[in-house]
């Protein structure tokens, strides 16, 4: 299982034997371990990242750092709500684009934080409840999901929903008052809305087992037991000066849940045992075969919002310090691979004729709806499909994604974007759209071209 350890182990041999027969030195050690944190961790299939920001990406040694040793980045606050929607429904996604341009400029991929979060919600959301509240959080995840569907390895859908302290709770806030099932509310939405993203639950204060990882341990287990769609559970990992010493443990209940596990904010206190806990933790990930990438909440230390903590891999002249090496040495030192990712849901059995079909599925709540509509291909490929449904007497179709809509009541049209028109024999493609009002929808009609 341990793969890149077993190589380094042969060119170690090699380098010996290259010695005692007075080869050339160079030679003997030309196949070195990984040289950056982004290809050490690849060499077990992971990745290595780091919290930035748009206004960094050309400020120096900032710049320089991230581009040479990361391979992933995520964005510090700039795909948050206040930042991606100040106004409702009028949306910002100017930064968030140029983080996405930079990292597959260069072949980074990119977490995308954070869909829904109680705190740094704009202020007109902050002022909201009930079902607007749950409408616009809906439209959110859908509009900025959406814009960005395909470019975001992994989407921290929900943040921190779990109280501190011992209650085992969820936190109260606006999003909680709207109804206990907001979080898979979000995280249905958020899969129809970026079918390709792995979808995680992020918090801290998670990183041992404790009362509050426990309870997230309980939702995830739930959610896998009735097909709630989520990926991944984010460990912050922001810590003090000590490593709970259930940390690794605690990785390996999640991942024996059927989800990843990923260190999402990585820094640690200064002036203690900093680079044994940064070893610490690398290590802990890599020994989990489903714990598949660190990002570190910053890249150098004057960038990170723990002022004076010093938290980083790097101090402000970008040079590296010992936590650097400990984590390397760490990566260097290999793990154990993560599984390959899972094959696509299969598709629905292709019509026995031409043309197309269409079935729907609704999670609703009192007041509420989304729909996931599938559009599956008959034995023909088709250029195009409208799919005709009849919404529930009372409802309102109030948004709709993937897919342009002619009316939002009664019988209502959707057609193909130009994205997904074109869908294969037997294959599928699939929009949604968000409803007031209750009822369900019987089996919509579809026609091709
Ligand atoms: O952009 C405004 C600026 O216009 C204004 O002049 C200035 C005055 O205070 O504030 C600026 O906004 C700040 C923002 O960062 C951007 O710099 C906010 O005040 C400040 O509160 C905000 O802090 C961020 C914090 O999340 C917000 O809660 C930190 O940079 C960011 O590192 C931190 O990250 C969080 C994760 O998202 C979730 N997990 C915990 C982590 C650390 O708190």
């Amino acid at each position: 299982m341990r793969r890149p350890r077993s190589v380094r182990t042969m060119v170690a041999i090699s380098a010996t034997i290259a010695l005692s027969t007075g080869m050339a030195v160079a030679v003997a050690t030309s196949a070195s371990a990984a040289s950056t944190l982004g290809a050490a961790a690849a060499e077990s299939g992971r990745y290595f990242g780091a919290a930035t920001n748009s206004f960094m990406l050309n400020r120096q040694p900032h710049a320089t750092v991230l581009n040479r040793e990361f391979n992933s980045i995520v964005a510090e606050n700039e795909m948050k709500w206040y930042h991606t929607e100040p106004n409702q429904n009028q949306f910002n996604f100017t930064a968030g684009d140029q983080l996405i341009a930079h990292a597959r400029a260069r072949g980074m991929t990119v977490r995308g934080h954070t869909l829904v979060w109680h705190a740094q919600q704009p202020q007109w959301a902050q002022n909201m409840s009930g079902s607007a509240l749950r409408n616009a959080m809906i439209n959110h995840i859908n509009r900025v999901a959406g814009h960005w569907r395909g470019q975001i390895h992994s989407w921290d859908v929900v943040n921190e929903a779990f109280a501190d302290g011992g209650s085992g709770g969820r936190r109260d806030s606006n999003l909680q008052r709207t109804g206990n099932d907001w979080i898979e509310v979000a995280f249905r939405t958020a899969r129809a809305a970026d079918p390709n993203a792995k979808l995680c639950y992020n918090d801290y204060n998670t990183d041992g087992i404790n009362a509050k990882s426990t309870a997230i341990y309980n939702m995830v287990r739930d959610f896998k037991a009735r097909g709630v769609p989520i990926d991944c559970v984010g460990l912050q990992s922001h810590l003090g000066t000590s490593l709970d010493p259930t940390y690794q443990q605690n990785i390996q209940r999640f991942a024996d849940l059927g989800v990843d596990v990923q260190i999402t904010e990585l820094d640690i206190q200064q002036g203690g045992n900093q680079a044994n806990m940064y070893g610490q933790v690398t290590r802990a990930c890599l020994a989990v075969a489903r714990c598949t990438g660190i990002t570190v909440w910053g890249v150098l230390d004057p960038d990170s919002w723990r002022t004076g903590a010093n938290p980083l891999l790097f101090d402000g002249n970008g040079n590296k310090k010992p936590a650097y090496d400990a984590v390397l040495n760490a990566l260097n030192a290999g793990g154990n691979p993560p599984p390959p990712t899972t094959a696509p849901p299969a598709t629905t059995p292709p019509p026995s004729g031409g043309g197309c079909s269409a079935t729907v599925s609704m999670n609703s709540w009192n007041g509420g709806f989304v729909a996931t509509v599938r559009v599956t291909a008959g034995s023909s490929s088709i250029n195009g499909w409208r799919v005709r449904l009849n919404v529930p007497s009372g409802a309102s179709v109030t948004g709709a994604w993937n897919a342009d809509r002619s009316g939002n009541t009664g019988a209502v049209d959707f057609t193909n974007v130009s994205y997904n028109g074109q869908v294969g024999a037997g294959q599928s493609t699939e929009f949604g759209f968000q409803a007031s009002g209750n009822g369900s929808i019987p089996t919509p009609s579809c026609t091709a071209g």
